[in-house]
């Protein structure tokens, strides 16, 4: 038989359990739309807090849409961000943030430091909102935009019929948007894939990778 202290301590043991418990699997989340912030959500460990603020920016048209949400992920949290520079001087970028304790979504995303130092990679580029297609033109790609992408947006809700809104864009991204499936800007649902660029030099890489060959049979 254990001795009462035991079983004493043995409860305090299990109470003591039970709170880090509730307290580690469920936590307060800020909660906001683009607007003041509602009372803060309970959220369950599994789901996380999550932090989301996305812009895109017209040059041309000296405009910007930005939007912010802040609150419980629905399902399991997961963090995205990438960058990308279109045609027509549209750029979009994108920030999701997942985090897992009390209140931790409460910082307001500020937006990426984009390097305007050109890297060397070439894209076609093109912006339309309006259309299913439109006209590349080529892009010199800058600072962590490697890589040439498609994208193709649809309406995620309401008309699929030919009034439906769309979008198509070609341009420079990072390459966290090479293939992605994501609502963006409250109702627009991208798929994107990313495409050769536009090679400055064509015939310099096969005179490279037939000397890397030469050398890896030399060496064999
Ligand atoms: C959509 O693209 C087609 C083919 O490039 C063009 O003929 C048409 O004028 C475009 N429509 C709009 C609204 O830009
Ligand atoms: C793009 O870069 C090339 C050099 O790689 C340069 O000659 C060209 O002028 C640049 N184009 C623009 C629009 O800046
Ligand atoms: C894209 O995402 C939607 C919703 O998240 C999902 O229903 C669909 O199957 C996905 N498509 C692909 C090809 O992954």
């Amino acid at each position: 038989m254990p001795s009462s202290s035991t079983l004493k301590s043995l409860l305090i043991t299990c109470v003591l359990a039970a709170f880090a418990f509730s307290t580690a699997w469920s936590y307060n989340c800020e909660s906001c739309s683009s607007n003041p912030c509602s009372p803060d959500q309970t959220c369950e460990a599994t789901q996380g807090c999550f932090n989301n603020k996305q812009q895109l920016q017209s040059l041309a048209l000296g405009a910007s849409l930005s939007l912010w949400s802040k609150g419980c992920n629905q399902k399991e949290c997961t963090s995205l961000a990438f960058t990308a520079s279109l045609g027509n001087g549209y750029t979009f970028w994108y920030d999701h943030r997942c985090c897992h304790s009390e209140k931790c979504n409460k910082d307001d995303i500020s937006g990426p430091q984009k390097s305007s130092d050109p890297n060397g990679v070439k894209c076609y580029a093109c912006y339309t909102d309006q259309n299913i297609s439109c006209d590349p033109v080529p892009l010199n790609c800058t600072g962590t935009e490697t890589k040439c992408a498609v994208i193709i947006g649809t309406e995620a809700r309401g008309s699929t019929g030919p009034d439906a809104r769309r979008a198509f864009a070609m341009g420079c991204t990072t390459e966290s948007a090479c293939q992605l499936n994501v609502t963006v800007l409250d109702n627009i649902d991208i798929r994107t894939y990313c495409i050769d660029p536009i090679s400055g030099n064509p015939p310099l890489m096969p005179i490279i990778s037939s000397m890397l060959t030469g050398l890896f049979l030399l060496n064999a």
